[in-house]
């Protein structure tokens, strides 16, 4: 075991989080507030996170520290123990919880101290793929419609067999139109792209390709994700306007044109555990019965290449 490898302990403590974030939440769903299901699920993690024997810094939180009490960037959590970083989002899918719709999530990745990018809570350009492609085959660059086709040419089939995930937003019609220009299937989804991008590693979801802009944040943690099952990743940086630009510039990022592969953002092997909220095509939701609480996560670890799925209950 390397120095940049974690401890395997922290994989089961890494559900045990998601798991906490996930049941507070769950008391939330279809109650149309989506800052209470927030709000539940960040305490419940807070306290998961600070009943381990770790010296966790947030890296990846709810926020700049003036704009969220909890959980906010480059706060210390842990009683003490080996140094991560972490990536945080206690409930992916605020509004899909708030109206109960499929897929929300609550999600968490950790790697060893200072291994994990700051990425500012600003837009990311992105495209993912599954494993067994060659490297370097996504290029941002390149035409939604050019990296179907390249997909669908190294797998040996016609584009009209590539489904991309992408976000149904006005943004990306642009997206949406080059990719039907040449036959390709959109996969449409409201909310949720850290699952958007885990879809493409799993051929269950039939999903071949994520392309799309969303929440930088979210970005860091698909591609904790992705490092742990394979494929690829690139992103960009999207500025708005100065104030967001000035937010990079304090994280230490100078060069805010970059294009970042998944190994920029993830430098090291990293933990990645997310717990189902809401059933969606990755996970079950949390569910109540007879007497008991059950939960249905995924966690895996990069430095060991292992996925595990973990049902849970406990008595209520
Ligand atoms: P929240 O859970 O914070 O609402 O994020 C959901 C999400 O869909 C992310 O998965 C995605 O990266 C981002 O929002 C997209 O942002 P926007 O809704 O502004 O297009």
């Amino acid at each position: 075991m390397s120095s940049e490898t974690l401890d395997r302990g922290l994989v089961l403590d890494a559900v045990r989080v998601t798991e906490a974030a996930a049941i507070a939440s769950w008391s939330e769903v279809g109650r149309g507030d989506e800052k209470a299901a927030d709000q539940a699920a960040v305490d419940a993690m807070r306290n998961a996170l600070n009943d381990l024997d770790i010296e966790g810094v947030i890296v990846i939180g709810e926020g700049e520290r003036d704009e969220a009490p909890m959980l906010y960037i480059g706060e210390k959590v842990g009683k003490g123990g080996p140094r991560v970083d972490i990536a945080l989002d206690p409930l992916e899918g605020t509004t899909l919880t708030a109206k109960a719709m499929a897929n929300a999530l609550a999600v968490m990745a950790w790697a060893p101290a200072g291994t994990l990018l700051n990425a500012p809570d600003t837009y990311m350009d992105k495209i993912a793929c599954g494993p067994g492609y060659p490297e370097g085959i996504l290029d941002l660059d390149k035409t939604p419609a050019e990296n179907a086709a390249a997909l669908a040419k190294s797998r040996g089939v016609p584009t009209e067999q590539i489904t991309v995930c992408v976000l149904d937003r006005p943004r990306h019609a642009e997206i949406i139109a080059s990719l039907r220009s040449v036959g390709a299937r959109v996969y449409l989804i409201t909310d949720g792209d850290v699952a958007g991008v885990m879809n493409t590693a799993d051929p269950e979801t039939g999903i071949d390709l994520y392309i799309g802009q969303g929440g930088a944040p979210e970005g860091v943690l698909a591609c904790a994700a992705l490092k742990c099952v394979g494929g690829q990743f690139q992103g960009r940086l999207v500025f708005r306007n100065a104030d967001e630009r000035e937010r990079a510039k304090r994280w230490g990022i100078t060069d805010l044109d970059r294009k970042y592969d998944l190994n920029d953002i993830v430098k090291a092997d990293a933990i990645f555990a997310a717990t189902g909220v809401t059933s969606g095509a990755l996970l079950d939701g949390v569910k109540y019965s007879e007497g008991f609480v059950h939960t249905h996560s995924i966690v895996m670890n990069s430095s060991t290449r292992t996925v595990r799925e973990v049902r849970m209950k406990r008595l209520l």
